[in-house]
């Protein structure tokens, strides 16, 4: 920051100016209806990136059977909490949920969840991968 400009703000004014454009990042925290899983934070720049490619980075299981093109339900997740840091859902993605196993409101397709910005803080819950026939690539 010029010297000029930083004699015209307090210095608290210029700690938070830094820390908001250097250290935010996005909060992931996966519940499992499966409870014999431990839930699992993932915190970073995951800006861009779909909740389904999170799972597989960090070796979360999420069967997703067309390979994230939002041509089958098998990457159904539960957005319990931030659907608004989220790419909004599309016709095709509510019609694919329809096809998953106890589909409820807060439902989504982790391969279409594109998190938008990195002030994100996100709960999902992944359901029971065993009651689904599917696999991961
Ligand atoms: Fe098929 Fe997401 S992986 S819709």
């Amino acid at each position: 920051m010029n010297p000029i400009v930083v004699g015209l703000f307090p210095w608290s004014t210029i700690a938070r100016f830094h820390l908001n454009h250097f250290t935010t990042v996005a909060t992931v925290r996966f519940l499992f209806e499966d409870k014999s899983i431990p839930e699992k934070t993932i915190t970073g720049d995951l800006e861009g990136r779909s909740i389904l490619e999170i799972t597989e980075e960090f070796d979360i299981h999420l069967n997703h059977n067309c390979g994230g093109v939002c041509a089958c339900s098998t990457c159904h997740v539960y957005i319990e909490k931030g659907e608004e840091f989220l790419e909004e859902i599309s016709e095709k993605e509510e019609d694919f949920i329809d096809r998953a196993i106890n589909p409820r409101l807060e439902s989504r397709l982790g391969c279409q969840c594109v998190i938008l910005d990195n002030n994100a803080d996100i709960v999902v819950t992944i359901p029971d991968q065993r009651r689904i026939i599917g696999h991961e690539h």
